[in-house]
């Protein structure tokens, strides 16, 4: 019998990505409050002859499946530590939008640690598992613990927040993905010559979160690079007034884009805005989905 393992991964969306001043390493210094939200990718491992990556879902398409994938890069760098050759076939099913600033590639990293761990059994502990995340990118350790969190650093230094109740989300996907790096560039480029102050999370939205107090998160949700992602894709303003005019509470790019997301004050809300940004012609699909989730989780 083949022994496979499946994790479920969620996305996150960013409701407070405050961004400082480019650090000599490239990276930017955040105050990134992460929330994960209901929207999943599967990974299974099997074990293969050698290490292949799969991918369904409608846009598997975009999705790379050569080393470069973040779910490949994390069975090596497990692998590496514990002396196993990473001999997996790697399958994601893929759910979250691709590209679109909702965490889907670092989500798929952290889904295949865990999955690679259980299977070969390796008795990492979770903060050596959290070290690896961290090294295949700054959104990735976030992606394994889930729920709500204070990132720092570049990201990857966490510090659980607590969520008092559920919030409602409509996330608008676009048309083709917007890169990482390039919308740091644009941050950069738009605030040269400016005094960029020191990230610092916002003490009302933790509060809000705390509370699970939906008008007060939707007054101070805030994201550092929107102006960077709409600079880059304009057309999102058209996306963002869309479903702010439908009766979203709260209206934000998800991260650095192109994803949009609306807080709604709950699931109806949330199902009348989405009908309404998909008939505006302003985005490719709209989902709704419930937060917080749980981080990876063996199923
Ligand atoms: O850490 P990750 O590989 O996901 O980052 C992708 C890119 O995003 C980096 O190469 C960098 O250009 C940018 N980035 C940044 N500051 C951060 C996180 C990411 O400039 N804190």
């Amino acid at each position: 019998m083949t022994h496979s393992v499946t994790v479920r991964v969620p996305a996150k969306v960013n409701v407070q990505l405050a961004v400082g001043a480019p650090r000599p390493d490239g990276f930017h210094d955040l105050a990134n409050v992460f929330l994960a939200v209901g929207l999943y990718d599967e990974v299974t491992v099997t074990p293969a002859d050698e290490l292949r990556v799969t991918c369904s879902g409608p846009d598997a398409a975009q999705v790379p499946l050569d080393a470069t994938n973040l779910a490949a890069r994390a069975a090596i760098a497990l692998a590496g530590r514990h002396g196993i050759a990473p001999d997996v076939h790697l399958h994601i099913a893929k759910d979250i939008p691709v590209a679109g600033g909702m965490a889907g590639g670092s989500a798929d990293g952290a889904a295949a640690l865990l999955a690679c761990d259980a299977l070969w059994n390796t008795g990492s502990s979770r903060d050596e598992l959290l070290a690896i995340c961290a090294e295949l990118g700054s959104d990735v350790p976030f992606s394994l613990i889930g729920g709500a969190a204070l990132g720092t650093g570049r990201g990857e230094q966490l510090t659980p927040v607590e969520v008092g109740g559920a919030f409602h989300w409509v996330f608008a996907v676009a048309d083709g993905g917007l890169s990482t790096p390039a919308v740091y560039g644009e941050f950069d480029r738009l605030t040269a010559g400016t005094r960029v102050p020191e990230p610092a999370a916002s003490p009302v939205l933790l509060a809000a979160l705390r509370a699970g107090n939906t008008a007060v998160l939707a007054d101070s949700l805030s994201n550092d690079l929107q102006a960077a992602a709409l600079s880059l894709r304009p057309s999102l303003a058209g996306t963002l007034a869309a479903g702010t005019t439908a009766g979203a509470l709260a209206a934000l790019v998800s991260g650095s884009g192109p994803t949009t997301a609306f807080l709604v004050a709950d699931a109806e809300s949330a199902h009348k805005v989405a009908d309404a940004l998909l008939t505006s012609g302003t985005c490719r699909n709209a989902r709704t989905a419930v937060s917080p989730a749980p981080g990876a989780t063996v199923v």
